[in-house]
């Protein structure tokens, strides 16, 4: 199997700068931030920019931007040069209600001109600095499936690299991806397609690549409470063969979650998140109802440290 980039999708309230060193710790290729407002960035650059902080270890980084206005976007661009990221990425496929409203995210599925107009003038902005990609999806509802017309028009219009997921914005989240639209945009377009969409395991990610052919694969909640996904996945296409992760490794990894929240957040807020972050890390386990709602109740860090080793520890 070929050597294969692996990205970790952006999931807003997940994939922030902790979760993202974890998953560079277990050899993912590409990080992207979560979807950041270009409205936001051009009015309250100060806050929006404490936002997406990023290391150099956190490199190569993609800030993805989402927005309507073809000219805000470029100057949010513009803007984020001084940054410098390693690319940017234009959101076309959040199905959320308060972004769609606002005509961005996956609206413009609907409004291909628009999208169009985005992409050339984002394109213009970045001036040949870095490359530009779109991520979007199969179309608004079953009934206007435009993925590859709109992928090529993204393509025609300069986007350097094509990220789809292939659900409607109507299906949000529900059943499953189809990766034949994958395979069929693959084919159809002569920039890199990454494909997205319910890789949860090796076999899976194995799966989507002969399937499909793409280009990439980005993982987003199969790597939740399992950043060790990304090293299996690249284990597995090089030799057919992966470790399963150690409850040594699955308590040194949640701590160390924890340990990496700490560094960029208050506690209080860190005690807050990580009660969604960690649940992840215990599904499926005997006991990891009850170690949850513990952890829902912990007021310190290492209140919770002590309920994880103990937990952990029991396991062994
Ligand atoms: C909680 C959550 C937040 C998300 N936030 C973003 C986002 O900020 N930008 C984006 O392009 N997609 C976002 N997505 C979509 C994911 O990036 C991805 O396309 C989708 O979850 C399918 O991939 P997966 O099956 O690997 O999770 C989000 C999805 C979820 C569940």
């Amino acid at each position: 199997m070929p050597d294969i980039p692996l990205y970790l999708a952006p999931l807003a309230g997940y994939t922030d700068q902790a979760f993202r060193i974890l998953c560079k710790d277990w050899a993912v290729d590409y990080l992207v931030s979560e979807m950041v407002s270009a409205d936001g960035l051009i009015r309250d650059s100060r806050k929006t920019i404490e936002f997406m902080r990023f290391t150099d270890y956190e490199r190569p980084f993609v800030v993805q931007l989402f927005g309507s206005e073809p000219s805000v976007l470029a100057k949010a661009a513009e803007f984020l040069l001084e940054m410098n990221p390693d690319w940017v990425d234009i959101n076309m496929g959040c199905p959320v209600k308060k972004v769609i409203k606002r005509g961005a995210g996956s609206a413009l599925m609907k409004d291909p001109p628009r999208a169009e107009a985005i992409v050339r003038a984002v394109k213009d902005a970045l001036a040949g600095n870095i490359p530009l990609s779109v991520k979007f999806r199969s179309g608004w509802d079953s009934a206007s499936l435009n993925y590859r017309d709109y992928g090529l028009r993204m393509q025609d219009a300069g986007a350097d690299l094509l990220c789809l997921h292939p659900r409607t914005t109507k299906q949000m989240f529900s059943g499953l991806s189809n990766w034949d639209h994958i395979g069929a945009l693959k084919q159809a377009a002569t920039v890199p397609v990454i494909g997205n969409g319910d890789v949860i395991s090796p076999e899976s990610a194995k799966k989507m690549l002969e399937e499909t052919h793409c280009d990439g694969i980005m993982i987003g909640r199969g790597a939740l409470g399992k950043p060790w996904l990304f090293k299996q996945i690249k284990e597995y296409l090089e030799t057919g063969n992966y470790h399963p992760i150690t409850k040594d490794q699955l308590l040194t990894t949640s701590l160390k979650h924890l340990d990496y929240a700490l560094n960029s957040k208050r506690e209080d807020v860190v005690v807050r998140e990580m009660r969604s972050q960690l649940c992840h890390y215990t599904k499926g386990l005997p006991g990891g109802a009850e170690l949850r709602n513990t952890i829902n109740h912990c007021q310190s860090a290492i209140e919770i440290k002590q309920h994880l080793s103990n937990f952990f520890g029991n396991l062994l």
